[in-house]
């Protein structure tokens, strides 16, 4: 046989696959950092606090213990239990544990429910901005996206209104995320509810994705579950990786109708047979009493972070046009300097060290002018970044 060079034979999709910029911007900000550069990191969404140690103890002793091996696909039967008894607990939400699979990462468990419901060229109606794997999930599953165009008006968000202007019968899930990445607002339980109700008439799937919930300030955190009586359709999406600071367990979990539940079972059979052990056992102490009055501490941290950050922008004349209720983001207009926001990032990293994402990652319609701040760092280095973007913007002024 001559020594032909080797074509990869790969899949059409996985070519169409966007990249997740946020990861290119990281990657940047770390090789400046190497080279000895003064970086502030605003750019990744995930919290700058390691995971508690008591989620350390718990994980190392299940490991001594032995208890290293698969668990069941839908995960620990303790766990799911926990979960259940903290619905219940916090949100007085009755949610039985049959109803809860825990998955790697809220991640997967975007995956698994799309995949139980999603046909090939099924319409899945997401807001623009949105948390951008969501348009990749679809796609993967060769689905259709009906991307509905949202903005401060409707705090960036899904409403009953918006839905019902854009409804096309062959609709069959609404994916919507409340706090939402990037804009870090709130949809009202009311609202949602109203959207639910629309859906179910109309047979389609709600999910919500609650993976900030527990990050909200000045408001108490909310769980469309904690609804009575609330209508069949409702896919909850939740995870270990926010609020309780451990994203690199890779542990979340949905909360889905009953319906539903031996699909999902049989998918994540197949598809990574079980979450990881250690973080299962971690994930039991986190819902601890005692560890979650730590991360309310660290709530309160974020909240003093949001108003730092939002009155240091304000103090610097920057405009805003909401104010965030919760997760860790603000998403900033930046129309008045420039339509470009990656080279706009680009450029603010190169020439101050300050690393934000471009709001490309996020919205389709209006991302090339937008841009996502993390206050994913502390205060002081918040009011120091606030200055180098001014300093920035100036520059361009000039
Ligand atoms: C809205 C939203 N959903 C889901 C995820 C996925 O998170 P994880 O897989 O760590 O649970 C993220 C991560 O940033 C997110 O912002």
């Amino acid at each position: 046989m001559p020594n032909l060079p080797f074509q990869a034979p790969l899949s059409e999709i996985a070519s169409h696959i966007q990249p997740f910029r946020v990861m290119k911007i990281l990657g940047e900000a770390k090789a400046l950092q190497s080279q000895g550069r003064d970086i502030i990191h605003m750019e990744i969404g995930e919290p700058d606090f390691p995971s508690l140690e008591c989620v350390h103890q718990a994980a190392f002793e299940a490991a001594q213990l032995g208890l290293t091996h698969y668990t069941p696909s839908l995960g620990l039967p303790a766990l799911r239990q926990k979960l259940s008894q903290f619905y219940q607990t916090f949100y007085q939400a009755n949610v039985s544990a049959e109803q809860i699979m825990l998955t790697p990462g809220s991640s997967s468990a975007l995956q698994l429910v799309l995949t139980a419901i999603v046909n090939p060229g099924d319409n899945v109606l997401l807001t623009d901005p949105t948390y951008p794997c969501n348009r990749q999930f679809v796609n993967l599953l060769y689905g259709q996206l009906v991307n509905v165009p949202s903005d401060a008006d409707s705090n960036y968000q899904l409403n009953l209104a918006l839905l019902k202007q854009h409804w096309q019968p062959d609709i069959k899930v609404v994916l919507v995320a409340s706090p939402a990445n990037p804009t870090g607002t709130v949809i009202e339980q009311a609202e949602l509810m109203s959207m639910a109700r629309f859906l179910a008439e109309r047979n389609a799937f709600l999910i919500v994705d609650e993976i900030y919930q527990g990050l909200v300030y000045d408001r108490p955190a909310e769980s469309i579950l904690a609804n009575h009586p609330r209508p069949d359709n409702i896919i909850v999406i939740n995870s270990f990786s926010k609020f309780f600071g451990m994203t690199g367990w890779r542990l979340g979990w949905c909360v889905a109708p009953k319906i539903l539940m031996p699909i999902l079972d049989r998918l994540a059979q197949n598809l990574f047979l079980a979450a990881p052990t250690p973080a299962q056992y971690g994930a039991m102490a986190v819902l601890e009493p005692n560890a979650l009055a730590q991360l309310e501490l660290r709530r309160a941290v974020f909240a003093e972070r949001r108003d730092v950050l939002f009155n240091s922008m304000q103090a610097a004349g920057f405009k805003l046009k909401v104010m965030p209720q919760g997760a860790f983001y603000l998403y900033w207009d930046v129309s008045e300097w420039t339509q470009d926001s990656e080279q706009f990032c680009q450029d603010l990293l190169n020439k101050t060290g300050v690393a934000i994402t471009p709001g490309t990652d996020f919205g389709e319609q209006e991302g090339h002018h937008y841009v996502r701040l993390a206050y994913t760092t502390d205060s002081e280095q918040l009011i120091e970044a606030v200055n180098r973007i001014a300093d920035f913007i100036k520059t361009i002024k000039d």
